[in-house]
């Protein structure tokens, strides 16, 4: 088994085995003592592996509960959340208790907010399904559910306490999903350039995977250790993420997250390249390395749409945007613009 230790508010282990699903009841146990467990997951998720996941918990001596949400980017609304809020209250979840978030990033954001949240806090634990939570969304402790002005706007930073990752439940993903997690490695490749940049290029992910998880798991980690909440080092992570959640809500959602950040990623490459950040070279690495996995590298919005829906974005104060702009695979800047000029970079 891999463990990968994470340092923030609270410090927890990122653990990866495969089969690991038949053991998360006794791994929750060695580190909380919860008389319940509410499990808390999408309705495709839950039919491949609630059941599973149901033993695991009672072997290890708890009630287990479930609350199944109608699945995909809708689950992550206000009213989705209230609806969890309330059944915790109805099923008298106590702080003691904890909630399992088994699915994807929206599961997994869902689940963290309504814990941070919940009697001002309960503890609860990540178990990614998808290719994109196991690298990403599982780690670092960023919940939140979208308003109607844009994605994530309701949120908190809540730490799990565990993530539990069992890379066989990626066998189980459609093409679209798999290649949707793709998206988020070669953002991973592009920050860390060197070996993990390499098996992209060369399309090795699927082959690679707990070896691609664990050194995508470890970059975060570090990321987070230095800057929990998102004030400096973390802002790395949103690459392609700000025209990305911009294509997304352009898209209402339709287009997914992993092909938005994708888009997202060359078209800051083509526009880092055009401005002079990064050579040529540098954009055609990171689009041909998108392009290994299928993923998308245009989008039929244009500039003025995402100029609008970029306005939302959480990350403008004072007029100013952070944007994420490669310099070199293995070395990206965090590039403070004046909104007015955001539209440069989309054209
Ligand atoms: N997904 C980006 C972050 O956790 O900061």
């Amino acid at each position: 088994m891999t463990s990968i230790p994470v340092s923030a508010s609270n410090d927890y282990n990122v653990l990866i085995e495969r089969g690991l699903l038949d053991r998360v009841g006794d791994e929750t146990a060695k580190l909380v003592k919860p008389a319940k467990a509410v499990i808390v997951s999408g309705p495709n998720t839950f039919s491949l592996y609630g059941e599973r996941v149901t033993a695991s918990f009672e072997n290890a001596g708890l009630e287990v509960l479930s609350f199944v949400h109608q699945g995909g980017e809708g689950a992550k609304s206000l009213d989705t959340y209230g609806k969890l809020l309330n059944f915790l209250c109805d099923n008298h979840i106590s702080r003691s208790d904890i909630l399992v978030a088994l699915g994807g990033g929206v599961t997994g954001d869902l689940t963290g907010f309504a814990a941070a949240t919940y009697l001002r806090g309960v503890s609860f634990v990540q178990i990614p399904t998808t290719l994109l939570a196991a690298v990403d969304s599982s780690v670092g402790g960023k919940t939140a559910v979208n308003l109607n002005s844009g994605k994530n706007q309701a949120g908190c930073f809540y730490q799990p306490i565990a993530v539990f990752c069992d890379p066989n439940t990626l066998k189980t993903l459609s093409a679209a999903d798999y290649r949707c997690g793709c998206a988020e490695i070669v953002k991973y490749g592009v920050l860390d350039g060197g070996k993990l940049f390499e098996l992209i290029s060369l399309g090795h992910i699927s082959e690679s995977e707990e070896e691609v998880i664990a050194s995508c798991v470890r970059i975060k980690s570090k990321i987070v250790n230095e800057d929990e909440f998102d004030r400096g080092t973390r802002m790395l992570l949103n690459l392609g993420h700000s025209f990305g959640h911009a294509i997304e809500k352009c898209s209402g959602y339709a287009v997914h997250h992993g092909d938005a950040v994708a888009i997202g990623m060359a078209i800051i490459a083509r526009a880092a390249a055009e401005m002079g950040y990064c050579s040529a070279d540098c954009r055609d690495a990171i689009i041909k390395a998108l392009k290994k996995y299928g993923l998308p590298t245009e989008t039929n919005f244009n500039a003025d749409e995402l100029f609008e829906a970029s306005k939302a974005d959480k990350k403008i104060s004072g007029g100013k945007m952070h944007l994420i702009v490669p310099e070199r695979i293995g070395s990206c800047r965090i590039e403070s613009i004046d909104i007015d000029t955001l539209h440069n970079w989309l054209c």
